[in-house]
């Protein structure tokens, strides 16, 4: 069992709260209002503020946007070190270039890239607890980070949600989950009338590993 704090109580906080609950974690939640927890859809073993949901966690989900994320990191950066923290968030037109990804940035935050893990950038909300979302077939989940143990403990979370897991290598890489985000909301909105259950998926791998 392991203790997880979701900052944030929007799409991904509700869909990986929910996954992360029904697999037996205990899911704390950090909100700038935290009685918008109660308009969660699963119960979470705690809801308060930031400061409070952090407490006792292992793991630490920033489903908050990406901007948010430059005054969240400085200001809780006692709490986060020695965690394992995943980081969803999406900078879009914060980081047109795809240069570095928002996660990089995430890091220059932190002062390191121990515990970071970028996770979760393309799948959407909706197909993270509906496992024939995409075809039927499981979502895949990209990660990429710097720290192995990090991404082992994150590599177990996906699976408890009965995802697949594609190991994207180091934490820069997220460079180019960021960019298919950007393209896949294009995607979405072009061949599927924006209905969001779409993903990405790498195929060939099995059996290759
Ligand atoms: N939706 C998706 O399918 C999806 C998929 C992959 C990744 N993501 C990424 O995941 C993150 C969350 O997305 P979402 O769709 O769950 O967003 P959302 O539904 O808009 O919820 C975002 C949450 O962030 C919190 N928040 C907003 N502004 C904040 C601020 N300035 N400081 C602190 N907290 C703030 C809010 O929580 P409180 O008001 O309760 O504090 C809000 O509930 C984003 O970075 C997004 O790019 C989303």
């Amino acid at each position: 069992m392991t203790t997880i704090a979701i900052i944030g109580t929007g799409l991904m906080s509700n869909a990986l709260g929910a996954g992360w609950t029904r697999a037996g974690h205990q899911v704390r939640v950090g909100a700038r209002s935290p009685e918008k927890a109660a308009g969660l859809g699963f119960t979470p073993s705690f809801a308060g503020t930031h400061r409070e949901a952090l407490a006792g966690s292992d793991v630490v989900v920033l489903a908050i946007p990406f901007p948010a994320v430059a005054d969240f990191v400085p200001e809780h950066r006692d709490q986060l070190d020695g965690r394992v923290i995943i980081d969803i968030s999406n900078p879009f037109d914060n980081l047109p270039n795809n240069e570095r990804a928002g996660a990089e940035y995430t890091a220059d935050l932190l002062g390191t890239t121990t515990g970071l893990v970028a996770a979760f950038k393309d799948n959407f909300a909706a197909t993270i607890n509906d496992s024939a979302a995409a075809d039927g077939v499981a979502a895949q989940v990209k990660i990429a980070a710097d720290d192995e143990e990090a991404k082992a403990v994150v590599v177990g979370l996906v699976h408890d949600l009965n995802l697949r897991v594609l190991d994207c290598g180091e934490l820069h890489n997220a460079r180019f989950l960021d960019g298919m985000v950007s393209l896949m909301l294009i995607l979405d909105r072009a061949h599927a009338g924006f209905t969001m259950h779409t993903g990405w998926a790498f195929t060939g791998l099995e059996n290759k590993r």
